[in-house]
């Protein structure tokens, strides 16, 4: 079992080159499956849910190769069109395999993601998505089978709700769709901008991804190609607010400002003074920062649910009272337990948390219950007085590529600790740089 142990209180400043996205790089490793040859994806972050999805490209047959960060994928020997039931919870987002599967071969045999840590997580708008598209979807035996015998035809499908997953499910899938096929309500995030850029550079022809309205030209294959994942939005915000909970500064390289602009005015109504230029990011913070008036979690352009937990953090230690409402998922709050166990004052009424600002946290013992909220409960340490044990730190392994390392490099005090049969072993330097 391994925890991350912080000693709160320093002051973070410094620069960080920022890891490749998580979320991006998901789905473009799920649709090498449909191009049918070598693909190289650069940017590509040590992660353990991508980890989860090579074991899943290595079942179905394919050769993949991690150097670094980059990925090699020969998906040419895939000879299997079934994610056991094992690899499909290891990693919920794997359900973004059905798509490159029924392109690929027309057939796909899941068994169904189920639940998770932050809500229900039903599926319904990808199997939508997909009938529309002419496959036809049944359960045999617990497992979600999916085949399409005629081939897939282009459609028009209109989502309820702007769901990522099943936006990028539906867009490969409809790459070799025969005819033409109209997304529409289609998620906007930059992360489905990212995987169209890398499926047409594969010869797929699709249009108006970052819009509401994507068009998908059906072509006969995709090829192989070579790809640079953009970096990770909520990963930058996580260190943005890392250095502004302890009144510090940070300048972020390898980022793609524009992606922040759901949250700049966040940080920036939190008192942070924000310059961006390129691809980087300076941030400084003010000594204490100001309340949130409301923040409420929407799909893109809006505040996304990833920062949420995150943003949390920050409140706990802010003047004032903030308001968050969360409407993505019906149950993102589970870090809110955690963050009242450092003395946060937190009040959660279904959907919306009011937040008032204390004028110290104090370190105490905490669990992390998924990615975003383990990475909140970091930054809240940091700003902490004494010491801050975070358990289950394998959730913010899912997400964030040497988070110690980073917040080291930063100033922070911040090491993992290990138990081996009884014995507490350090893992990384005890101190801060
Ligand atoms: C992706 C991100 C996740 C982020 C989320 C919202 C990845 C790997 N994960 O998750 O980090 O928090 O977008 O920005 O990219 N829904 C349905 N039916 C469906 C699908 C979704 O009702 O068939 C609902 C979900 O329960 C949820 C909402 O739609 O309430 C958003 O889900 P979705 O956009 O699909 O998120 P994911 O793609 O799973």
């Amino acid at each position: 079992m391994e925890r991350i142990v912080i000693e709160g209180g320093n002051r973070l400043e410094g620069e960080l080159t920022v890891q490749g996205s998580k979320n991006s790089a998901l789905p473009i490793i799920a649709a090498t499956v449909a191009t049918q040859s070598l693909c190289v994806i650069h940017n590509c972050p040590n992660l353990t849910d991508i980890k989860a999805a090579l074991k899943i490209l290595k079942y179905l047959g394919c050769s993949v190769e991690m150097s670094g960060n980059t990925l090699t994928v020969d998906s040419s020997t895939l000879d299997r069109y079934d994610v056991p039931e094992n690899l499909m919870h290891e990693m919920r987002s794997s359900i973004v395999f059905l798509g490159p599967l029924i392109s690929r071969a027309g057939k796909a045999f899941l068994s169904t993601p189920g639940g998770c840590e932050i809500g229900i997580r039903p599926i319904n708008l990808h199997i939508y998505g997909m009938e529309k598209l002419g496959v036809k979807v049944s359960e045999e035996g617990g497992k979600l089978a999916c085949r399409c015998e005629k081939g897939l035809k282009g459609a028009d499908i209109s989502l309820s709700f702007p769901s990522v997953g099943a936006t990028e499910n539906i867009i490969i899938a409809a790459c070799t769709a025969v005819g033409e096929t109209t997304i529409m309500n289609a998620a906007r995030e930059p992360e489905i901008v990212d995987l169209v850029r890398f499926l047409n550079s594969c010869g797929a022809r699709i249009e108006g991804a970052g819009e509401g309205t994507i068009v998908i030209h059906g072509v006969k294959k995709l090829h192989g190609a070579e790809h640079t994942v953009i970096p990770d939005r909520i990963v930058a915000s996580t260190y943005m607010a890392a250095a502004a909970v302890t009144g510090g500064a940070v300048e972020l390289k390898k980022i793609m400002p524009v992606h922040l602009s759901p949250v700049i005015s966040n940080f920036e109504q939190a008192g942070c003074k924000i310059r961006m230029s390129g691809d980087e990011l300076i941030m400084v913070a003010p000594k204490r920062l100001e309340n949130f008036n409301l923040i409420r979690t929407m799909p893109y352009p809006g505040f996304p649910t990833d920062t949420q937990a995150i943003a949390m953090a920050m409140a706990c230690v802010a003047n004032g009272t903030s308001v968050i409402i969360e409407t993505i998922f019906e149950c993102r709050y589970k870090h809110v337990p955690e963050l009242s166990r450092l003395g946060a004052n937190i009040n959660v009424e279904g959907r919306m948390a009011v937040i008032v600002g204390v004028n110290k946290l104090i370190g105490a013992q905490v669990a992390a219950s998924d990615l975003r909220g383990g990475a909140a409960l970091a930054v809240a340490g940091l700003a902490a007085e004494g010491k801050t044990i975070i358990s289950q730190v394998k959730h913010i392994d899912r997400g964030c590529e040497a988070f110690e390392e980073n917040l080291r490099a930063l100033g922070a005090n911040i090491r993992r600790e290990i138990d081996e049969k009884g014995s507490k072993k350090t893992i990384g330097k005890k101190h801060s740089l």
